[in-house]
Protein backbone atom coordinates (compact mmCIF):
# COMPACT_ATOMS: atom_id res chain seq x y z
CA UNK A 1 0.00 0.00 0.00
CA UNK A 2 1.33 3.49 -0.76
CA UNK A 3 2.42 5.27 2.23
CA UNK A 4 0.13 8.33 1.80
CA UNK A 5 -2.86 5.76 1.98
CA UNK A 6 -1.51 4.05 5.17
CA UNK A 7 -1.08 7.80 6.11
CA UNK A 8 -4.84 8.84 5.63
CA UNK A 9 -6.34 5.62 6.66
CA UNK A 10 -4.26 6.04 9.87
CA UNK A 11 -6.38 9.59 10.73
CA UNK A 12 -9.92 7.16 10.41
CA UNK A 13 -12.18 6.35 12.97
CA UNK A 14 -13.05 2.94 13.55
CA UNK A 15 -16.36 1.56 11.95
CA UNK A 16 -18.55 0.44 15.18
CA UNK A 17 -21.30 -2.16 14.85
CA UNK A 18 -24.00 -0.35 16.53
CA UNK A 19 -27.28 -2.41 17.75
CA UNK A 20 -30.91 -0.68 16.98
CA UNK A 21 -33.22 -1.89 19.52
CA UNK A 22 -36.94 -0.69 18.63
CA UNK A 23 -40.42 -2.10 19.58
CA UNK A 24 -40.80 -3.27 15.47
CA UNK A 25 -37.52 -5.68 15.78
CA UNK A 26 -38.81 -6.69 19.20
CA UNK A 27 -41.99 -7.85 18.44
CA UNK A 28 -40.41 -9.58 15.20
CA UNK A 29 -37.48 -10.97 17.08
CA UNK A 30 -34.99 -9.60 14.99
CA UNK A 31 -31.68 -8.25 15.70
CA UNK A 32 -30.58 -5.26 13.25
CA UNK A 33 -26.97 -3.81 13.83
CA UNK A 34 -25.39 -0.75 12.08
CA UNK A 35 -21.82 -1.55 10.48
CA UNK A 36 -20.89 2.51 10.60
CA UNK A 37 -18.70 3.39 8.09
CA UNK A 38 -20.32 6.61 7.87
CA UNK A 39 -18.21 7.44 11.40
CA UNK A 40 -14.68 6.54 9.29
CA UNK A 41 -13.85 9.86 8.25
CA UNK A 42 -16.17 13.49 8.01
CA UNK A 43 -15.67 13.34 4.12
CA UNK A 44 -14.17 9.58 2.94
CA UNK A 45 -17.04 8.27 4.96
CA UNK A 46 -18.93 4.89 4.03
CA UNK A 47 -18.10 3.08 0.88
CA UNK A 48 -16.22 5.98 -0.46
CA UNK A 49 -13.07 5.22 1.37
CA UNK A 50 -13.50 1.46 0.99
CA UNK A 51 -13.73 1.49 -3.27
CA UNK A 52 -11.27 4.15 -3.64
CA UNK A 53 -8.74 2.99 -1.68
CA UNK A 54 -7.02 -0.11 -4.11
CA UNK A 55 -8.04 1.75 -7.41
CA UNK A 56 -6.17 5.25 -5.79
CA UNK A 57 -3.11 2.83 -4.73
CA UNK A 58 -3.44 1.19 -8.40
CA UNK A 59 -3.26 4.91 -9.92
CA UNK A 60 -0.14 5.92 -7.33
CA UNK A 61 1.92 2.49 -8.32
CA UNK A 62 1.74 3.34 -11.82
CA UNK A 63 2.52 6.81 -11.24
CA UNK A 64 -0.54 8.35 -12.61
CA UNK A 65 -0.80 11.98 -12.05
CA UNK A 66 -4.51 13.07 -12.34
CA UNK A 67 -7.58 11.01 -11.82
CA UNK A 68 -10.46 11.62 -13.70
CA UNK A 69 -14.18 10.58 -13.06
CA UNK A 70 -17.91 11.18 -13.38
CA UNK A 71 -21.07 11.73 -11.75
CA UNK A 72 -24.21 13.85 -10.94
CA UNK A 73 -24.13 17.15 -8.96
CA UNK A 74 -24.72 15.37 -5.67
CA UNK A 75 -22.36 12.70 -6.19
CA UNK A 76 -20.64 11.63 -3.27
CA UNK A 77 -18.21 9.51 -4.99
CA UNK A 78 -16.61 12.57 -7.18
CA UNK A 79 -16.85 14.80 -3.35
CA UNK A 80 -14.57 12.28 -1.55
CA UNK A 81 -12.79 11.68 -4.77
CA UNK A 82 -12.01 15.66 -4.90
CA UNK A 83 -10.80 15.41 -1.52
CA UNK A 84 -8.82 12.28 -1.45
CA UNK A 85 -7.28 13.77 -4.86
CA UNK A 86 -5.83 17.07 -3.10
CA UNK A 87 -4.75 15.42 -0.13
CA UNK A 88 -2.77 12.76 -2.26
CA UNK A 89 -1.41 15.46 -4.07
CA UNK A 90 -3.45 14.32 -7.39
CA UNK A 91 -5.07 16.43 -9.80
CA UNK A 92 -8.69 15.31 -10.36
CA UNK A 93 -11.24 16.26 -13.10
CA UNK A 94 -14.59 15.52 -13.52
CA UNK A 95 -17.62 15.06 -15.87
CA UNK A 96 -20.43 16.20 -14.32
CA UNK A 97 -24.07 15.37 -15.66
CA UNK A 98 -26.47 18.26 -16.85
CA UNK A 99 -26.28 22.18 -16.89
CA UNK A 100 -23.66 24.23 -15.40
CA UNK A 101 -24.95 24.54 -11.85
CA UNK A 102 -23.76 25.45 -7.89
CA UNK A 103 -24.02 23.58 -4.87
CA UNK A 104 -22.58 23.04 -1.77
CA UNK A 105 -21.12 19.05 -2.86
CA UNK A 106 -19.87 21.31 -6.20
CA UNK A 107 -18.13 23.96 -4.39
CA UNK A 108 -16.20 21.53 -2.08
CA UNK A 109 -15.05 20.00 -4.80
CA UNK A 110 -13.50 22.66 -6.96
CA UNK A 111 -12.54 24.21 -3.87
CA UNK A 112 -10.52 20.80 -3.22
CA UNK A 113 -9.16 21.68 -6.87
CA UNK A 114 -10.84 19.39 -8.83
CA UNK A 115 -12.03 20.92 -12.39
CA UNK A 116 -15.47 20.27 -13.67
CA UNK A 117 -17.12 20.03 -17.32
CA UNK A 118 -20.53 19.95 -17.53
CA UNK A 119 -21.52 17.21 -19.93
CA UNK A 120 -25.14 16.82 -21.58
CA UNK A 121 -27.09 13.43 -20.42
CA UNK A 122 -26.19 12.14 -23.77
CA UNK A 123 -22.82 12.71 -23.77
CA UNK A 124 -22.84 11.11 -20.04
CA UNK A 125 -24.41 8.29 -20.86
CA UNK A 126 -21.58 7.75 -23.36
CA UNK A 127 -19.37 8.01 -21.19
CA UNK A 128 -20.42 4.85 -18.66
CA UNK A 129 -19.04 2.40 -21.67
CA UNK A 130 -15.52 3.73 -21.04
CA UNK A 131 -14.71 0.51 -18.31
CA UNK A 132 -10.80 0.45 -18.09
CA UNK A 133 -8.51 3.02 -16.65
CA UNK A 134 -7.27 3.42 -19.61
CA UNK A 135 -9.93 3.31 -21.83
CA UNK A 136 -11.25 6.94 -21.90
CA UNK A 137 -10.28 8.27 -25.66
CA UNK A 138 -7.88 11.86 -25.72
CA UNK A 139 -7.01 11.07 -21.96
CA UNK A 140 -3.82 12.54 -21.15
CA UNK A 141 -1.28 9.54 -20.68
CA UNK A 142 -0.30 10.45 -16.99
CA UNK A 143 -4.63 10.53 -16.57
CA UNK A 144 -6.29 7.48 -15.05
CA UNK A 145 -10.01 6.89 -15.49
CA UNK A 146 -12.57 5.65 -13.29
CA UNK A 147 -15.82 4.97 -14.14
CA UNK A 148 -19.23 6.21 -12.50
CA UNK A 149 -18.92 5.22 -8.23
CA UNK A 150 -15.74 3.93 -8.75
CA UNK A 151 -17.43 0.63 -10.19
CA UNK A 152 -14.04 -1.51 -10.82
CA UNK A 153 -13.46 -4.79 -9.86
CA UNK A 154 -10.05 -2.95 -7.58
CA UNK A 155 -12.87 -1.44 -5.78
CA UNK A 156 -14.24 -4.77 -4.31
CA UNK A 157 -11.17 -5.44 -2.42
CA UNK A 158 -11.43 -2.60 0.24
CA UNK A 159 -14.88 -3.39 0.64
CA UNK A 160 -14.34 -6.85 1.34
CA UNK A 161 -12.38 -5.30 4.58
CA UNK A 162 -15.44 -4.24 5.76
CA UNK A 163 -16.64 -7.68 6.15
CA UNK A 164 -12.99 -8.63 7.61
CA UNK A 165 -13.65 -6.14 10.24
CA UNK A 166 -17.41 -7.46 11.42
CA UNK A 167 -16.64 -9.99 14.57
CA UNK A 168 -20.14 -10.76 15.33
CA UNK A 169 -22.28 -13.98 13.81
CA UNK A 170 -24.71 -12.91 11.22
CA UNK A 171 -27.74 -14.19 8.98
CA UNK A 172 -28.02 -11.62 6.72
CA UNK A 173 -26.47 -7.94 5.47
CA UNK A 174 -27.67 -5.31 3.58
CA UNK A 175 -26.39 -2.34 1.74
CA UNK A 176 -27.76 0.51 -0.43
CA UNK A 177 -27.06 0.13 -4.43
CA UNK A 178 -26.02 2.74 -6.97
CA UNK A 179 -23.93 0.43 -9.38
CA UNK A 180 -24.07 -2.16 -7.28
CA UNK A 181 -19.95 -2.56 -6.32
CA UNK A 182 -20.35 -2.05 -2.74
CA UNK A 183 -22.83 -4.97 -3.11
CA UNK A 184 -20.33 -7.32 -5.46
CA UNK A 185 -17.77 -6.72 -2.85
CA UNK A 186 -20.32 -7.75 -0.34
CA UNK A 187 -21.09 -10.80 -1.74
CA UNK A 188 -17.17 -11.94 -2.35
CA UNK A 189 -16.23 -11.82 0.71
CA UNK A 190 -19.11 -12.99 2.95
CA UNK A 191 -19.79 -16.89 3.88
CA UNK A 192 -22.15 -18.40 1.61
CA UNK A 193 -24.29 -19.29 4.31
CA UNK A 194 -25.25 -15.47 4.23
CA UNK A 195 -27.74 -13.70 2.69
CA UNK A 196 -26.88 -10.48 0.96
CA UNK A 197 -29.35 -7.98 0.19
CA UNK A 198 -28.88 -4.89 -1.85
CA UNK A 199 -31.66 -2.29 -1.79
CA UNK A 200 -31.50 -0.55 -5.26
CA UNK A 201 -31.30 3.22 -4.97
CA UNK A 202 -32.58 3.78 -8.94
CA UNK A 203 -35.85 2.77 -10.20
CA UNK A 204 -35.94 0.19 -12.98
CA UNK A 205 -32.84 -1.72 -10.72
CA UNK A 206 -33.37 -4.79 -12.56
CA UNK A 207 -30.31 -4.26 -14.78
CA UNK A 208 -27.79 -4.19 -11.87
CA UNK A 209 -28.37 -7.46 -10.86
CA UNK A 210 -26.49 -8.38 -14.52
CA UNK A 211 -23.99 -5.47 -13.45
CA UNK A 212 -22.88 -6.93 -9.91
CA UNK A 213 -22.94 -10.60 -11.71
CA UNK A 214 -19.86 -9.14 -14.26
CA UNK A 215 -18.12 -8.04 -11.12
CA UNK A 216 -18.27 -11.02 -9.01
CA UNK A 217 -14.97 -13.52 -9.96
CA UNK A 218 -17.40 -16.94 -9.43
CA UNK A 219 -20.96 -17.08 -9.87
CA UNK A 220 -23.21 -17.52 -6.21
CA UNK A 221 -26.67 -17.78 -5.56
CA UNK A 222 -26.49 -16.11 -1.80
CA UNK A 223 -27.70 -12.41 -3.15
CA UNK A 224 -30.48 -10.57 -4.75
CA UNK A 225 -31.68 -6.75 -4.78
CA UNK A 226 -34.73 -5.62 -3.86
CA UNK A 227 -36.00 -2.91 -6.41
CA UNK A 228 -39.09 -1.54 -5.17
CA UNK A 229 -38.18 0.87 -2.41
CA UNK A 230 -36.97 3.63 -5.09
CA UNK A 231 -40.06 6.45 -4.04
CA UNK A 232 -39.97 7.08 -7.98
CA UNK A 233 -36.40 7.64 -9.26
CA UNK A 234 -32.77 8.09 -8.25
CA UNK A 235 -32.93 10.79 -5.29
CA UNK A 236 -36.55 11.32 -5.51
CA UNK A 237 -38.14 11.74 -2.20
CA UNK A 238 -41.78 11.84 -0.33
CA UNK A 239 -42.76 12.90 2.91
CA UNK A 240 -43.14 9.23 4.16
CA UNK A 241 -39.64 8.31 3.57
CA UNK A 242 -38.50 12.11 5.45
CA UNK A 243 -40.63 11.00 8.58
CA UNK A 244 -39.41 6.98 8.66
CA UNK A 245 -36.02 8.90 8.24
CA UNK A 246 -36.43 10.97 11.38
CA UNK A 247 -38.15 8.37 13.04
CA UNK A 248 -34.88 6.40 13.17
CA UNK A 249 -33.08 8.80 13.77
CA UNK A 250 -34.62 9.70 16.68
CA UNK A 251 -34.43 5.89 18.00
CA UNK A 252 -30.93 4.81 16.93
CA UNK A 253 -29.31 8.29 16.71
CA UNK A 254 -28.24 7.21 13.62
CA UNK A 255 -28.24 10.13 10.90
CA UNK A 256 -29.61 8.82 7.90
CA UNK A 257 -29.61 10.64 3.90
CA UNK A 258 -32.44 10.09 1.59
CA UNK A 259 -31.03 8.65 -1.36
CA UNK A 260 -28.92 5.28 -0.51
CA UNK A 261 -29.21 4.55 3.59
CA UNK A 262 -33.01 6.31 4.19
CA UNK A 263 -34.28 4.44 1.29
CA UNK A 264 -32.86 0.98 2.72
CA UNK A 265 -33.55 1.10 6.15
CA UNK A 266 -37.24 1.99 4.97
CA UNK A 267 -36.95 -1.21 3.06
CA UNK A 268 -35.89 -3.38 5.60
CA UNK A 269 -38.38 -2.21 7.99
CA UNK A 270 -41.20 -2.47 5.49
CA UNK A 271 -40.02 -6.02 4.79
CA UNK A 272 -39.92 -6.34 8.46
CA UNK A 273 -43.54 -6.00 8.72
CA UNK A 274 -44.26 -8.39 5.93
CA UNK A 275 -42.23 -11.03 7.94
CA UNK A 276 -39.46 -11.72 5.31
CA UNK A 277 -37.04 -11.61 8.37
CA UNK A 278 -37.28 -14.73 9.92
CA UNK A 279 -37.40 -14.63 14.13
CA UNK A 280 -33.92 -15.20 15.53
CA UNK A 281 -32.44 -13.86 12.66
CA UNK A 282 -29.10 -11.09 13.23
CA UNK A 283 -29.17 -8.54 10.58
CA UNK A 284 -26.30 -6.06 9.81
CA UNK A 285 -27.20 -3.02 7.71
CA UNK A 286 -23.87 -1.09 5.91
CA UNK A 287 -24.25 2.68 6.67
CA UNK A 288 -22.72 3.71 3.47
CA UNK A 289 -22.40 7.10 4.43
CA UNK A 290 -23.01 9.90 2.13
CA UNK A 291 -24.29 12.73 4.68
CA UNK A 292 -22.78 15.43 2.84
CA UNK A 293 -25.83 14.80 0.45
CA UNK A 294 -28.19 16.04 2.96
CA UNK A 295 -27.08 19.53 2.05
CA UNK A 296 -28.98 19.35 -1.31
CA UNK A 297 -32.14 18.11 -0.02
CA UNK A 298 -31.83 21.09 2.79
CA UNK A 299 -31.02 23.25 0.17
CA UNK A 300 -34.61 22.26 -2.51
C1 LIG B 1 -23.83 6.87 0.28
C2 LIG B 1 -23.82 5.84 -0.79
N1 LIG B 1 -24.35 4.64 -0.54
C3 LIG B 1 -24.40 3.69 -1.47
C4 LIG B 1 -23.92 3.91 -2.74
C5 LIG B 1 -24.03 2.83 -3.75
O1 LIG B 1 -22.82 2.21 -3.96
P1 LIG B 1 -22.57 1.37 -5.26
O2 LIG B 1 -22.44 2.33 -6.40
O3 LIG B 1 -21.28 0.68 -4.97
O4 LIG B 1 -23.71 0.46 -5.45
C6 LIG B 1 -23.35 5.14 -3.08
C7 LIG B 1 -22.78 5.41 -4.39
O5 LIG B 1 -21.63 5.13 -4.64
C8 LIG B 1 -23.30 6.13 -2.07
O6 LIG B 1 -22.79 7.35 -2.32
Amino acid sequence: MHPKLIALENQFARSILTKVSDLCLDRRQVELWVKRDDLLHPILSGNKWRKLKYILNHALSLGATKVVSMGGAYSNHLHALAYVGQWLGLQTEAFVRGEPQSNPTLNDMEQWGMRLQFVSREDYRNLRQHKHWKSLPGIDTNAYWLPEGGSVELALQGVAELISEIDLQYDVICCPCGTGTTLAGIIEAVRSDVRVIGFSALKGGEFLKLDVEALLTRSRDNWDIITGYHFGGFARTSTELFEFMECFSSQSSIQLEPVYTGKMLYGIYDLLEKGFFKPGQRIIVLHSGGLQGNRGFLAK
